[in-house]
C-alpha cells in the first residue's frame, strides 16, 4: 500500500457524543421520553444499519444509487478540473464510489477527505479505495463534522465539493438542519459546491414498510437501543415487552421511530443508580426521518445563504440529489 496516498487524522477534540449516561439519563426524565438516534449506531447497530441498505422495503439506498449511477457524470461536470471531494459522514464509502469514478475520469486524479466518526471504518475503506483507485489520494479525518471542518479549512483547495448523503439530513430537526447548512455554507467558498441528498415525501403505503419491514431488521436495530443500555448502563429492560413502533407523521413530514412499553412497568438502571416508570403503551422516542418536498429543498436554501443550482431525481420522484452553491 503505498501510505503516501494516504493520511490520517484524528480531531483534538474527536468525540463531541456527549456521554451515553447522561444522555440516557436526561433523554428518558423528559417528557415524551426520548433518545438520539446517534446512539443507534454501536458495532451491531452499523451491521443492522448496513442490513437495513439492502431491505426490499428500504429504498432510500437503492434508489440515491440509481440516481448517482445515472448522473455522476453531470456531477463531476461542475468540477474545474481540479476539485477536492469532501465527504462528510461517509460511512463505508459505497456510493461514493460513482462520485469518485466520475471526477477521476473528468480531472484524471483526485483528493478525497472523507470524514467520520468512527476511525476503524475509515481507514478500512479508505484502503481499500487507495486499492481500486490509483489515481485517488486520500486525506481522512476521524471527526465529528465541525471539528473536521476547522481542521479542512485550513487546507488550501482550489476547488472542493462537500457531500452529504444517505439522506442524513433527514434526522436533523428543521432548526438544526438550517444551522448545519449556515455552518456548511461558511466553509464554502465561490466557485465550490455542497451536495446534499433529501428522501423525498411520498405515500405512507411506501413510507412506513421502508423503516418497519417484515423481516424485522429495523426493530432490531431500534431494540438494539435497549440492550445497549442494558449492557452498558446496567438496565434491566426486559426485551419481551417492548417493541418498535415507526409512522408517518404526515402533518410534521417525518417518520417518526419509537420504542413501546406493552405494559406499566418501572425499568432500573444500576449505572444511573435511577427507576424509570413507563405507562402501558408509553414509548421512548429514538428517531425522526424527514422527509422534503421540492418547496422544502428550496426554503432551506434560501434560508441559509444557498442557491438550489441542479437537482436530480429518480422516476418515482421517490429520492432527490441537490446541488447547491452560494447565492
Ligand atoms: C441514515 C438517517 C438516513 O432515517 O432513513 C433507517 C436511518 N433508521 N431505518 C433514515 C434509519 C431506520 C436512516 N438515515
Amino acid at each position: 500500500m503505498p501510505s503516501d496516498r494516504l493520511q490520517v487524522e484524528k480531531s483534538a477534540i474527536q468525540n463531541h457524543l456527549p456521554d451515553f449516561a447522561e444522555h440516557v439519563e436526561n433523554g428518558l426524565s423528559a417528557s415524551p421520553k426520548k433518545l438520539s438516534p446517534m446512539y443507534l449506531y454501536d458495532e451491531q447497530g452499523s451491521l443492522l444499519f448496513e442490513q437495513i441498505c439492502e431491505l426490499p422495503e428500504y429504498y432510500l439506498t437503492r434508489t440515491e444509487h440509481a440516481i448517482l449511477q445515472n448522473y455522476s457524470d453531470e456531477v463531476a461536470a461542475f468540477s474545474n478540473g481540479n476539485m477536492a471531494l469532501v465527504e462528510l459522514g461517509s460511512g463505508s464509502s459505497t456510493k461514493t464510489r460513482l462520485i469518485i469514478e466520475a471526477l477521476i475520469a473528468h480531472q484524471s486524479d483526485l483528493h478525497y477527505i472523507p470524514v467520520d466518526i468512527s476511525e476503524t471504518i475509515l481507514v478500512n475503506s479508505a484502503k481499500e479505495l487507495l486499492q481500486d483507485y490509483p489515481d485517488l489520494k486520500i486525506s481522512a479525518h476521524a471527526a465529528e463534522y465541525h471539528a473536521a471542518i476547522r481542521t479542512i479549512s485550513k487546507l488550501e483547495l482550489e476547488q472542493k465539493m462537500i457531500i452529504f448523503l444517505g439522506s442524513n439530513i433527514g434526522n436533523f430537526e428543521p432548526d438544526a438542519a438550517k444551522n448545519f447548512l449556515c455552518k456548511v455554507r461558511t466553509w464554502l467558498s465561490d466557485g465550490d459546491f455542497f451536495l446534499l441528498s433529501t428522501d423525498l415525501e411520498k405515500e405512507r403505503s411506501v413510507l412506513e414498510p421502508a423503516y418497519d419491514d417484515a423481516q424485522g431488521v429495523t426493530a432490531a436495530f431500534n431494540m438494539n437501543l435497549l440492550k445497549r443500555m442494558n449492557e452498558e448502563l446496567d438496565a434491566n429492560f426486559d426485551l419481551s415487552t417492548f417493541s418498535h413502533y415507526a409512522f408517518y407523521n404526515e402533518k410534521l413530514g417525518r417518520v417518526e421511530s419509537h420504542l413501546r412499553s406493552h405494559i406499566e412497568q418501572s425499568v432500573y438502571f444500576g449505572r444511573l443508580n435511577r427507576t424509570f416508570h413507563f405507562k402501558k403503551a408509553e414509548t421512548i422516542h429514538t428517531e425522526n426521518s424527514y422527509k422534503f418536498t421540492n418547496s422544502k429543498i428550496k426554503e432551506l436554501c434560501e434560508a441559509t445563504g444557498f442557491r438550489l443550482v441542479k437537482q436530480w431525481q429518480d422516476e418515482r420522484t421517490y429520492f432527490s440529489v441537490n446541488l447547491l452553491a452560494t447565492a
